[in-house]
């Protein structure tokens, strides 16, 4: 699928969240078989944050949004798009209940579920909403309590995947202007859909049985190589269609599920890694909320600069991918990914027990 039109959503405003809560390499080594070594090397993170018992996925959404909201330097939205895999709730939505808290009274609000997809699938329905004229101004989010999935036994889940939110709203305006999405390509394939998934606590296996689990299952050998397939794919895509040459592009922003992926990725594009944003390092695999919470980051360290053209681009479970390209605008930053300082290390007990 495709997205063109003339009535174009534009980047306002970008805010974004993280908890508090750090699980650093050498903590997670303490109670599993593992190492600090051996997650840096083999996928580039050195610690993720983690929610406390007690924070959800809104919790982290309402943080962002409001960040991204008082970037755009307005409250007035018509539509909240959440993308997320960890809803508070199988049912409803998260999203009417981030709508609500933070004060946008009774906007159309509803989730988007496209795991660590979700963030361009939200690109893709706020666009549509907007190209529709059933919105002028809508917010989208990408949060994810990702870490409520993972066994924390799992020592390669538990060392890959992050919490987190990011946020941006998108504004009514014209293809030529900075900001202006100006192509964006989606693709699926369920034929993948074992390669990562939840087996159970679905409509399907509604309690897990003995060998099913409540738990993300990931094949990551192979997840690894439809990733860099995929993403090349449509940000091959993306760019022809924005009417650039790879060699265009400034700012590779690509979800962040391994360095070695994004490594991949830009060596099969030929776009030099310098080019290519990364915070994996401190936050991991946020899922739906990794590509923009790293816009907010690179917008506000300065490495994201006006003029420069963009190259967005996600894979995730499903399969899902999509990649979006734009010219950055000037946007305001607010305070940043962690507004007290940065990281720091919360009593963790709760983020590394094993939950009942
Ligand atoms: N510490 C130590 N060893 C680990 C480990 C960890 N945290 N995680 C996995 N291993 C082990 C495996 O058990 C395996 O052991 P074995 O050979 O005895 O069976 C060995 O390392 C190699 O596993 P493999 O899966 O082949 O390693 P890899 O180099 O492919 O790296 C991932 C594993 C998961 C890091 C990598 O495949 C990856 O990043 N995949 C994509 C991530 C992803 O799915 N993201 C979500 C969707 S985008």
């Amino acid at each position: 699928m495709t997205y063109a039109s003339p009535r174009a959503a534009v980047l306002a405003g970008i805010g974004s969240w993280t908890p508090p809560g750090v699980l650093t390499n050498a903590q997670l080594a303490s109670r599993l078989d593992t190492s600090d070594e051996w997650i840096r090397s083999r996928t580039g993170i050195e610690s993720r944050h983690r929610v406390t018992a007690g924070t959800s996925t809104s919790d982290l959404a309402v943080e962002a949004g409001r960040r991204a909201l008082k970037s755009a330097g307005s409250d007035a939205v018509d539509a909240v798009v959440l993308a997320t895999s960890t809803p508070d709730e199988l049912c409803p939505a998260t999203a009417p209940s981030v709508a609500s808290r933070l004060g946008l009274g009774r906007v159309a609000a509803f989730d988007v579920s496209a795991v660590c997809a979700g963030f361009v699938y939200g690109l893709g329905t706020a666009a549509g909403l907007i190209a529709a004229g059933v919105a002028e101004r809508v917010l989208l989010i990408g949060a994810e309590a990702f870490t409520s999935l993972v066994d924390p036994d799992d020592r390669t889940t538990a060392a890959i995947f992050g919490d987190g939110a990011g946020a941006v709203v998108l504004r009514a305006g014209r293809p030529d202007e900075p900001g202006a999405i100006t192509s964006l390509v989606l693709g699926s394939d369920g034929g993948g859909r074992e390669l990562l998934h939840v087996p159970a606590g679905g409509a399907r296996l509604r309690v897990p049985a003995e060998g099913e689990s409540r738990f993300l299952q990931l094949r990551g050998r192979e997840i690894f190589r439809h990733a860099v397939r995929h993403m090349g794919a449509s940000c091959r895509e993306a760019v022809a269609r924005a009417g650039w040459e790879l060699s265009d592009v400034d700012r590779l922003v690509a979800h962040q599920a391994n360095a070695r992926i994004t490594a991949a990725l830009g060596g099969a594009l030929g776009i030099p890694l310098e080019r290519a944003a990364s915070n994996i390092a401190r936050v991991g695999n946020t899922a739906a909320a990794s590509v923009p919470l790293l816009l907010d980051e690179d917008n506000a360290d300065g490495s994201l600069t006006p003029g420069q053209r963009v190259l967005i681009t996600a894979f995730g479970g499903g399969l899902a991918w999509g990649a979006a390209t734009l010219v950055w605008p000037s946007l305001d930053s607010v305070g940043g990914p962690d507004p007290s300082g940065g990281p720091h290390v919360h009593d963790i007990t709760d983020i590394t027990a094993k939950e009942s």
